[in-house]
């Protein structure tokens, strides 16, 4: 899968070298190229913000780089594309939404904004390039797009087939079924006073699925009411 990152922090995009994500990058899996968006410019000062139109605080960035950074990447891509720019505005991520542009085909293009964020008019332009999704990470608000393209890098790239050694961990775990994932526990059986539930050393494996099944439903009422039907 094609991953194209544009930022005027590439720096912030140097972890993707390392853990499962870096291993995928060097086997091929994960083809992530991360540009700067100063190198778009044309002044001196490689400017890439102005103060917005209407007045207001804060800096907006400026169309023209992002034009030309998009039109670059659009230009020597071989798949449809899709355009993310995280924003607090946008609609929020999901595994839903991870598993979706994972299966695409589709080769994104994370467009990170700063300051007040970007020129409107970038997001009705990469429209004519491919889809565009403004996607926020969660009701919080950061300092700039970067941590939130990084987060959903990992989320996707995760779920292309190679990335993760055994793909069955990919199926138990929060999200991929509406609730939350079980409580898991390992050797030994009694630490500092907790002891792993009984009826996971029975060896009865219906008993250890339902209340594995149990113990998802009601950590997801106590934690996440929200994704429960009514
Ligand atoms: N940029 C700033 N805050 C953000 C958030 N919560 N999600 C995505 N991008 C952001």
């Amino acid at each position: 899968m094609r991953i194209d990152v544009v930022t005027i922090f590439p720096a912030f995009f140097d972890v993707l070298e390392v853990s499962l994500l870096g291993r995928a990058r060097d086997a091929g899996i994960l083809d992530v190229r991360v540009h700067d968006l100063r190198d778009f410019t044309h002044d001196r000062h490689r400017t890439v913000d102005d103060t917005p139109y209407g007045g207001g605080a804060g800096m907006v960035m400026k169309p023209e780089p992002w034009g030309q950074a998009l039109d670059a990447i659009a230009a020597d891509a071989t798949e449809p594309l899709r355009f993310v720019f995280p924003s607090p505005a946008g609609a929020v991520f999901t595994q839903a939404a991870a598993r979706s542009w994972a299966a695409s085909g589709e080769h994104l293009v994370f467009g990170c904004g700063r300051y007040e964020g970007i020129d409107e008019r970038v997001f009705s332009y990469a429209a004519t390039l491919g889809e565009v999704s403004l996607t926020s990470i969660g009701d919080y608000v950061l300092n700039g797009g970067e941590v939130a393209a990084m987060a959903m890098i990992e989320a996707v790239g995760r779920l292309i087939p190679g990335v993760v050694g055994n793909p069955e961990s990919l199926i138990e775990e929060s999200h991929e079924d509406g609730l939350l994932e079980y409580p898991s526990f390992t050797k030994p059986a009694a630490w500092r006073g907790y002891d792993v539930p009984d009826v996971l050393l029975s060896g009865h494996h219906g008993r250890v699925a339902d209340w594995r099944r149990e113990q998802q439903i009601e950590r997801t009422r106590a934690r996440r009411p929200d994704l429960l039907p009514d």
